[in-house]
């Protein structure tokens, strides 16, 4: 199995380090966060992992310089997380099967939400998987959130509702297990919400032609893209050492 992880943002809510560090290399005691994220692809299946990166974050480049398993794709312009992902298409060209996505700035405590993924899948004849977390109704506007049967089948998807809107209180959080015909409909895909080319909009697209289940995994994430998620991440990785 391939994965990708999407690291090319600019580090906006963490300025003014990522002036110069990435966000994702900012350490988790002595290893950068991007590293556990690598070791969680890997744990899960992963052989192969893209990222994708921006001008100016070339550290991240040479710490894993001299990892075989790790490869780069640029995203020249800040057009969406969907954007960020289609780049990495070309590794995919003519594959079948799932591709795992890892948001970079989503770090998980207390489990391996990607393996979570990939025995959800497999328990469902391989099909593709969405890793969920509830959160508070107010705080819905910020993630994409899901329409999930009993079954744990996802029927929709929406990025960023309003609260009056929101199908549930099923946020998707940073994993992604996902069928590679994604690449044609990230391709397809037009602009949505801040005029971005939205994940969430393509693999609502997606879901009307190949199944997609939900996965609450039990890990805790924390957004790392800002100091607050930051701090809370080093108290977690504390904890379970
Ligand atoms: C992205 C996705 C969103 C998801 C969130 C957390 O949003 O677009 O659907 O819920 O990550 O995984 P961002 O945090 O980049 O705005």
């Amino acid at each position: 199995m391939k994965a990708i992880i999407p690291v090319a943002g600019h580090g906006t809510r963490f300025l003014p380090v990522t002036k110069v560090v990435p966000k994702e290399m900012l350490p988790i005691g002595s290893r950068p966060a991007l590293e556990l994220i690598v070791e969680e692809a890997k744990s899960a299946g992963a052989d192969e992992i893209v990222m994708v990166i921006s001008k100016g974050k070339e550290l991240i480049r040479e710490y894993f310089k001299d990892d075989p398993a790790v490869s780069f794709v640029y995203q020249h312009e800040q057009k969406g997380l969907g954007h960020a992902v289609l780049q990495a298409a070309p590794a995919f060209a003519g594959g079948t099967g799932n591709v795992l996505v890892l948001l970079g700035d989503a770090l998980v405590a207390g489990g391996n939400a990607s393996r979570e993924l990939a025995a959800v899948s497999r328990s469902n004849g391989g099909a593709a998987v969405v890793g969920l977390e509830r959160v508070p109704r107010e705080k819905v506007s910020r993630y994409g959130i899901v329409a999930m049967e009993e079954s744990g089948r996802i029927t929709g998807m929406v990025e960023k509702p309003a609260p009056e809107n929101a199908p549930s209180d099923l946020a998707v959080a940073g994993r992604y297990l996902l069928d590679v015909a994604i690449f044609d409909f990230l391709a397809g895909q037009r602009a949505g919400l801040g005029g971005e080319i939205q994940l969430t909009d393509a693999i609502a697209r997606m879901i009307a032609e190949k199944p997609l289940y939900g996965c609450v995994y039990r890990g805790r994430r924390q957004d790392i893209g800002n100091p607050q998620g930051y701090f809370k991440a080093l108290e977690a990785f504390g904890e379970n050492r």
